[in-house]
């Protein structure tokens, strides 16, 4: 599996998803997971703690990858229509993160519909940070985006990600109450990927 985490927003969630969903594929074949964004956040975290998957930089992909059953690529903010083009043609799957917010769906529905002009349909939406309670704003999105193809499990918004970054580990291993609920949910989304 290729998966490729991207979005035209900043603060979404994209890197918390990557990181995570390769913690899904570490638990079931050798996972990589490919930094591609000039900020280095995945490489950062990794380098804090430790996560359960290699983390490599986009210009060692090419060494690295052929040894691995599962490539998870993390990716700047803001890619160009060359940059999205190339992204969705070089995955089995693009997922999407998106905040449940108007401003952030609004901007994903510009990448939705480069994506449609180049003829893609392997992609799918996201939906992070989503607050357990209302979970009205959630609904609302998923009536917005109802003609786009979208996870059905939400991403909630906890405050044991923000720990697990800080600490360089995954979600599971923070000592939060929350944190198996959480990990919890892009379990879930790894099986969707899957199934
Ligand atoms: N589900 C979540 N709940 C709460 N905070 C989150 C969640 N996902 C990400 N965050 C936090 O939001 C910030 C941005 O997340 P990040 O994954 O770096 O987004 P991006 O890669 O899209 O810029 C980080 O501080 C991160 O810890
Ligand atoms: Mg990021």
């Amino acid at each position: 599996m290729l998966i490729t985490v991207a979005g035209f927003k900043g603060g979404v969630g994209k890197t918390t998803s990557a990181v995570h969903l390769a913690c899904y594929f570490a638990s079931i074949g050798k996972t990589l997971l490919v930094d591609g964004d000039p900020n280095r956040s995945a490489t950062g975290w990794s380098k804090r703690g430790h996560l359960p998957f290699k983390v490599v930089d986009l210009m060692q992909a090419a060494l690295y990858s052929p040894s691995y059953e599962h490539i998870v690529i993390d990716t700047a903010a803001r890619p160009d229509r060359d940059d999205l083009e190339a992204l969705a043609d070089g995955c089995n799957l693009l997922v999407l993160p998106t905040t449940p917010d108007a401003l952030a769906i609004d901007a994903l529905m510009q990448t939705v519909d480069q994506l449609q002009t180049l003829g893609s349909d392997r992609y799918r939406i996201l939906l992070t940070m989503v607050h357990p309670k209302p979970v009205k704003m959630a609904a609302q999105a998923r009536v917005a985006l109802s003609e786009v193809p979208m996870f059905k499990r939400d991403i909630r918004r906890l405050i044991c990600y923000e720990k697990a970054s800080l600490e360089g580990v995954p979600v599971y291993e923070v000592k939060d109450r929350m944190a198996k609920p959480a990990w919890q949910d892009y379990l879930a989304v790894g099986k969707e990927i899957l199934s």
